[in-house]
């Protein structure tokens, strides 16, 4: 009897076990993990490119979910689990445009690239983009986007800073939680990427970024900390690189101690996509708190099943992390069914596009020529008029349904383009790009038309072919283009520097069309900074365009006519030499004697053997140049407008733990136009050393007519104006009386006020000590 009774229990829990699979659902999330085998967790944890368990394997390519999109996360169909997609960005939806078997297209709309982006200062407008990226994501059938790209710009030269937003850690923040918070209101999610401290492509994958906590902290998590705080991304990238000794993708300090116990994230953590890498487990990543490793390998999943059966992972520690994966999964559209489209809205996101580059683009340089009133022909230089930059290399890139260029823009407003020098220039373009395919250096394989390579060098042009054009045409235009992107840095002669044949072009179309009294406007078609210091006296005017999206041409056109008034202004200063950043010294860093003497014999660094030692500590961009006095191209937050603004006395008060701030901005001039207030604030001296000033609080007008005024109110913590005490573990606002400066750039201070402070303090965790002493730079 009791045998019975005991094959009857047996049979019917064992029935039990087998019948109740639980479907996932937001509130079965415990009965699920608990009905996980340890291979299907394990799985759960590595990308579905791993075709060992699944078939969802997408990375590079063909595919059964979605072509050319970056990684999935596999599908679990048991239990109810869906496969979920993730696709690059951050400038639109990153997939291939057409698919085998079908002549449907998929095409997605350009944004412009982040260093436009945040060019406008305008929160709004950016959270309109990233709903319409996130709505694009949504109607592809993918879950995630990877990005915003939140890196800081520590130096011009950086090959993806085209991607990323500013010099500065606040304005990141804020752009990128607008981007965040954007995108999520479609219910899909968003990757800020790269955490952390990824600011070269220079040995991206071994190079060990050697910096203080104060800096890490103050200056490289900063963003990251707004936008956790204030949009909470769904999904974070850990970096390549290893920070102090400790690869960021298994660095618990980082992604455990300061993203989680610090800041309160409770969103996943995936890896960049490397897979299985030198010198770190992915045991290590697990127990650190990535809870995602892309794009995944079976070796990957077997090593976590492997870790868990012989005690070197513990069970918890797995559990944890599949927890937080299906909380992810059960807020995708995947995971809701949704039905997607394959069909975004290309009208209304062209129109969200032309105005969001509208605002992005800065003008630099106008001696009264433009807004152009009575231009009705253009002869049109530079091979990027013709073959226009919409964004960036790598897997920054987008490919669009078509680029609106220089003529095409300029011919919707209604300005004729020389036909002599339309038909040099195609001709040119089509020669140099079967050359450059021809001849494209093996080392710079994302240099491929499939990630977005468009820019081919500039032909040189004789005197008397820019001498013809002067008759037929009002005014002269001409294009410089610049492309970077993933995988490598930008070099100062050819990428920074004017090339001779540049500066040529812009000396002999600045004579002639001068000599007849006609005006020159240069365009800069570049994602990041270049050289103007040596040549900006030449020209009338100077845009710089960055790389605006695939409606370009009509956003500058909308400038140069004045039917848009410009208000964009610098992220990051422009400085006169590539080498006037204090970071110069240290970028891209340097190899020890073992690492080179590894690269001889296989052209690869050693993980922790190339290092970036961080010497200019804090004071990165404006921080340097206005503390430390040096002359700079264009200052930080700098950009004309065809108007004028004036600045009232400002009101500043102390409230409890905040400070308020208003101004009130008044149209001086006889345009309409939009202007950006900008605080900056000095604080007292005390025991941590200081910048001289730092950006605080912004706020962007509504578009004044003349003689309009607008108050701005802004509101700034007492807790965002404290630096990092690595003495005591803490954020320290220092007692004192604090300088609220308020102008339109760092160097255009327009009224002051002070405000006396008490002490505020916040403890946090001890993290990311350096391994070695750094020679830091001090005042
Ligand atoms: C890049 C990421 C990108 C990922 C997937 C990596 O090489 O660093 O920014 O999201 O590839 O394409």
């Amino acid at each position: 009897m009791k045998k019975l009774l005991t094959i009857c229990f047996v049979a019917t829990t064992f029935g039990m076990t087998m019948n109740a699979q639980p479907k996932l659902s937001a509130d079965n999330i415990d009965e699920v993990l608990k009905a996980m085998t340890l291979e299907e967790k394990a799985k759960l944890l590595v990308g579905g490119a791993n075709n060992f368990f699944s078939a969802n394997a997408v990375v590079g390519g063909e595919a059964t979910l979605v072509a050319g999109a970056a990684g999935t996360t596999p599908e679990i169909a048991r239990l109810g689990i869906p496969a979920t997609v993730l696709t690059d960005g951050p400038a639109g939806v990153r997939i291939n445009p057409t698919r085998r078997g079908t002549d449907q297209t998929f095409y997605a709309t350009a944004f412009p690239i982040g260093s436009c982006l945040a060019s406008t200062w305008n929160t709004e407008l950016v959270g309109q983009v990233g709903q319409a990226i996130g709505n694009e994501t949504k109607e592809y059938r993918c879950d995630v986007i990877l990005g915003p790209g939140m890196n800081l710009h520590r130096n011009p030269l950086c090959g993806r800073n085209f991607e990323y937003y500013s010099e500065d850690p606040f304005l990141t923040g804020k752009i990128a939680a607008a981007y965040i918070n954007g995108v999520q209101k479609e219910d899909v999610g968003v990757s800020a990427k790269h955490f952390a401290v990824n600011s070269q492509e220079t040995d991206r994958t071994s190079v060990d970024e050697r910096l203080s906590q104060r800096a890490a902290r103050e200056i490289y998590l900063r963003g990251f900390e707004i936008a956790v705080r204030e949009s909470n991304p769904w999904t974070i990238m850990a970096s390549y690189n290893i920070i102090n000794g400790t690869h960021a993708m298994g660095n618990r300090d980082l992604l455990t101690s300061i993203l989680r116990d610090d800041w309160g994230y409770k969103g996943i953590v995936m890896t960049d996509w490397i897979g299985i890498r030198q010198g770190l487990t992915t045991i290590s990543e697990v127990q650190a708190g990535n809870d995602l490793m892309e794009p995944g390998q079976p070796a990957q999943v077997q090593e976590i099943i492997d870790g868990v059966k012989n005690g070197k992972l513990a069970i918890a520690d797995v559990d944890r992390n599949v927890r937080r994966m299906l909380e992810y999964i059960v807020k995708t559209p995947s995971f809701r069914k949704y039905p997607a489209s394959n069909k975004p809205d290309f009208t209304a996101h062209a129109a969200i596009t032309r105005q969001s580059a509208n605002e992005g683009i800065v003008l630099l340089k106008n001696n009264g020529t433009l807004p152009w009133k009575n231009i009705k022909s253009v002869a049109l230089f530079g091979e990027n008029s013709y073959d226009f930059l919409s964004g960036g290399t790598g897997s920054g890139c987008v490919h669009p349904p078509y680029v609106v260029d220089m003529l095409e823009g300029l011919k919707n407003a209604g300005i004729k383009s020389s036909e002599t020098l339309t038909d040099i220039y195609r001709k040119y373009i089509a020669y140099a790009r079967v050359k450059f395919q021809a001849e494209r250096h093996p080392a710079k394989w994302f240099q491929t038309e499939a990630m977005g390579q468009q820019k081919y060098p500039e032909i040189s042009l004789s005197p008397i072919a820019v001498e013809k054009e002067v008759r037929g045409a009002d005014a002269a235009i001409i294009t410089i283009g610049r492309q970077a992107g993933e995988g490598i840095d930008r070099d100062i002669e050819t990428e920074f520097n004017l090339i001779p044949e540049e500066r040529q072009l812009i000396f002999d179309v600045c004579q002639a069309f001068h000599a007849a009294g006609k005006p020159v406007v240069v365009i800069i078609n570049s994602g990041s900074v270049i050289e103007t210091a040596s040549w900006s006296g030449y020209p009338d005017a100077i845009l710089c365009a960055w790389q605006p999206g695939m409606e370009g041409g009509n956003s500058i056109a909308d400038l140069l006519t004045g039917k848009v008034n410009p208000s964009g202004k610098l992220t990051m200063t422009w400085p006169i030499a590539a080498t006037d950043h204090a970071s110069t010294k240290n970028f891209p860093g340097a190899l020890d004697d073992y690492s080179l003497m590894q690269m001889l014999g296989n052209g690869q660094p050693i993980p922790g053997h190339a290092y970036t030692n961080h010497e200019e500590d804090i004071y990165v961009g404006y921080r340097f140049f206005d503390t430390f006095k040096r002359d700079v191209a264009y200052p930080f937050g700098y950009g004309l407008s065809y108007t004028t603004f004036e600045y009232s006395k400002p009101v500043v008060k102390a409230k409890g733990q905040t400070v308020e701030v208003s101004i009130t901005v008044k149209n001086s001039g006889s345009v309409s136009g939009k202007e950006v207030a900008q605080v900056y604030v000095a604080a007292p001296k005390g025991r941590l050393e200081k910048p001289a000033q730092e950006l605080k609080a912004f706020a962007k007008t509504r578009e004044l007519q003349p003689g309009e005024s607008q108050t701005l109110t802004m509101t700034i913590p007492v807790r965002n104006l404290a630096s990092f005490d690595e003495a005591n573990s803490q954020w320290l606002t220092e007692a004192g009386t604090y300088t609220f400066r308020i102008g339109a750039n760092s160097r255009d201070i327009r009224c002051t006020a002070e405000a006396k402070l008490a002490e505020y303090t916040e403890q946090t965790s001890n993290a990311l000590a350096p391994k070695q002493k750094l020679n830091l730079l001090k005042q």
